[in-house]
């Protein structure tokens, strides 16, 4: 039996949320996005974490940031500290200092202001052990060595090499974060970094292509639910035989900007 622990998370409306320039390759700003069934979609997924017993907390959206919905980019809050994002793209550049003024303003003592650049939880995962950080697209190495003296938690290094899977988070999440057990889809790292996750989680669940397509692996745990985008459905009976219980939500018009749940998550850490 898997047990729940309440949970503090961040999401930004998507008031603003359209596709109107492409940094990665699932963006067709030819493809236009329908913001009322975004709204819904981002309103149920808010209420389900609340109906679950989580607290959500919820962030502005500015105008011109059309991605900012995607608040997982925006900071790493672990042991209630608080790193800052800096994008890799100037379209989301504005996305970080509105993130520093929100956590400033509610008097986090330990905001840092990041030297390297660094897609929030787009790339960075915490586990108990460690903190696993993507590189590749986005964040910068440097930002690694960064979070790992600001967090004091070592960082594990993990290279992606498929364009669609340009951040950690859409190729990796958490299932269990006093274990240290998490799903991946394999095809998404390079030779080197599947090895280290093999030898680190051996236990992992592995996601297929199909389940990774749909963007499966964008999936946020508190510990027992699992939401997870709905057309992943090769994914349910593994997590169902794990003990999980998974929470199919449908984030359709966020997948046309290449994000989902977790994408539109960032979790406070105490
Ligand atoms: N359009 C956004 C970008 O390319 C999507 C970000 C998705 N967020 C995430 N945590 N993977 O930056």
């Amino acid at each position: 039996m898997r047990t729940a622990t309440p949970r503090r998370y961040l999401m930004c409306p998507p008031a603003h949320f359209r596709v109107t320039y492409s940094i990665n390759p699932w963006m067709d700003p030819r493809k236009p996005v329908d913001p009322a069934l975004a709204l819904f979609q981002w309103e149920d997924l808010r209420d389900r974490y609340r109906g679950l017993g989580h607290t959500v907390e919820v962030l502005d959206a500015l105008p011109d940031l059309p991605d900012m919905v995607f608040a997982a980019n925006g900071a790493t809050v672990v042991d209630g500290r608080v790193l800052g994002a800096r994008f890799a793209n100037p379209e989301r550049t504005a996305e970080a200092p509105a993130h520093l003024a929100w956590f400033r303003a509610r008097g986090y003592p330990d905001v840092r202001e990041p030297d390297h650049v660094n897609e929030g939880e787009g790339d960075f995962a915490v586990t108990s052990s460690w903190l696993l950080a993507g590189q590749g697209f986005r964040s910068s190495p440097l930002a690694h060595d960064e979070a790992q003296e600001f967090f004091r938690r070592p960082v594990i290094s993990l290279e992606l090499t498929d364009p669609r899977y340009y951040h950690l988070d859409t190729a990796l999440a958490v299932l269990d974060d006093t274990a240290d057990e998490i799903m991946y889809y394999p095809g998404a790292f390079t030779p080197g970094s599947r090895a280290v996750l093999e030898r680190l989680f051996p236990d992992a669940l592995l996601a297929t292509a199909a389940d990774a397509a749909v963007l499966g692996l964008n999936a946020v745990s508190d510990g027992r639910n699992v939401l997870l985008p709905r057309a992943a459905r090769g994914l349910r009976a593994p997590l169902r035989r794990r003990g999980f219980v998974p929470v199919a939500v449908d984030m359709s018009e966020f997948h046309k900007a290449g994000g989902s749940v977790k994408c539109c998550t960032l979790e406070l850490r105490p």
